[in-house]
């Protein structure tokens, strides 16, 4: 199957009810686990590169590596999407490449650290979707800013400093057109979200929920939503890790976001500390192990592990063989006369 719109399979997942994970991906192994657990799993599923992830990959192998997922698994649609784009070139680049969707990161500037102006934002957004929607490529937005730092890319923080204001998701949606719109309820990127397990002083459902009443039909996205795992945490320290203790956003939040308009939620932490353990216990228990497959497989296995549990649990599981794929130039000319709507409803307070 071709790589397919992030769009189309937002709209699927929110006909069916469901949410789909996006998984960070910076090489084989992690494209491999994905795809893997996706044909376990049936599930739709789409793959995301950091800026970070591309640079250290390498655009071109990146990309073919995901392409070369797409030859292996025609039944299973993929979206190729950028994270956290930090500039309209960023995003560009991404789209000349073959990316199928870029998430333009307007919250922040260029430099993916210092928060931007609302105005900021909507214009370097806005000029975004003008670039992608003619080429049938998805664009997600975030509007409120995430807490903690992932590849270099974050302002830091708890997540509770800039979280989204609903008038403001409403004018952002409305002047920018996105697909699909990011926001801000205290989760942060990394390991260390929330020192207990969180509740609502700290992890704002309620504000979701808010947004979700207000734009009935956008597509949401949780960011910062790996759930941390005890088991995954202990496993590291078991064999010489030195973790401290964490809590993550639990999966019972993100099914009740699932059931309240968020289509894509974003895993990144969870699959990088399965395959640190897996790595760490091949080393700590063998050292006498120096053929990298005897570590790369155990840590392949867990990540696929922990990404087929997250398909089952956000409902996308059985989904694949819903939908045929709609060509991407299809996809443009659906922006274009307008039968893919760039325009949110919105319900009054
Ligand atoms: P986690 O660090 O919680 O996995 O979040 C990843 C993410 O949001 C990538 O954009």
């Amino acid at each position: 199957m071709p790589l397919v719109s992030m769009r189309q399979l937002l709209d699927e997942a929110a006909k069916g009810g469901y949410g789909v994970g996006a998984f960070n991906v910076n090489d084989m192994e992690q494209i491999q686990a994905i795809m893997e657990a996706a044909m376990e799993t049936q599930s739709p599923v789409i793959i995301q590169a950091s800026r970070g992830a591309r640079a250290f990959a390498q655009d071109r192998y990146l990309f073919h590596l995901i392409l070369a997922a797409s030859e292996l698994y025609p039944e299973i649609p993929i979206a190729m999407h950028q994270d956290h784009g930090n500039s309209f070139e960023t995003c560009k680049s991404a789209i000349e490449l073959g990316f199928t969707s870029v998430m333009m990161d307007g919250s922040l500037k260029e430099d993916g650290k210092t928060p931007t102006s609302f105005e900021e934002n909507v214009e370097v957004t806005r000029k975004v979707v003008e670039y992608a929607h003619p080429r049938g490529v998805t664009v997600e937005g975030e509007i409120g800013v995430l807490g903690g730092i992932e590849d270099g890319h974050g302002a830091g923080g708890t997540g509770l400093e800039h979280v989204t204001d609903p008038d403001q998701a409403v004018e952002f949606a409305e002047r920018t057109g996105v697909d699909a719109l990011a926001i801000a309820i205290g989760t942060s990127h990394g390991a260390y979200k929330f020192t207990k397990k969180p509740d609502g002083s700290v992890l704002k459902m309620d504000l979701l929920i808010e947004i979700h009443n207000r734009l009935p039909h956008t597509h949401l996205v949780m960011h910062g939503s790996s759930s941390v795992p005890k088991e995954l945490q202990d496993i590291v320290n078991e064999y010489g890790g030195k973790l401290k203790e964490t809590w993550g956003v639990p999966v019972e939040e993100i099914q009740l976001g699932i059931r309240n308009g968020v289509r894509k939620i974003n895993v990144d932490t969870d699959n990088r500390l399965a395959i640190t353990g897996a790595i760490r216990k091949v080393l700590w228990t063998q050292p006498e192990k120096f053929d990298p497959r005897d570590y790369m497989k155990p840590a392949r296995d867990a990540m696929h592990k922990v990404v087929a549990q997250r398909m089952t649990q956000f409902g996308q599981a059985g989904h694949a063989g819903d939908y045929a794929p709609i060509a991407i130039s299809e996809i443009a000319k659906g922006y274009a006369d307008g039968s893919l709507s760039t325009q949110p409803l919105i319900a009054a307070k």
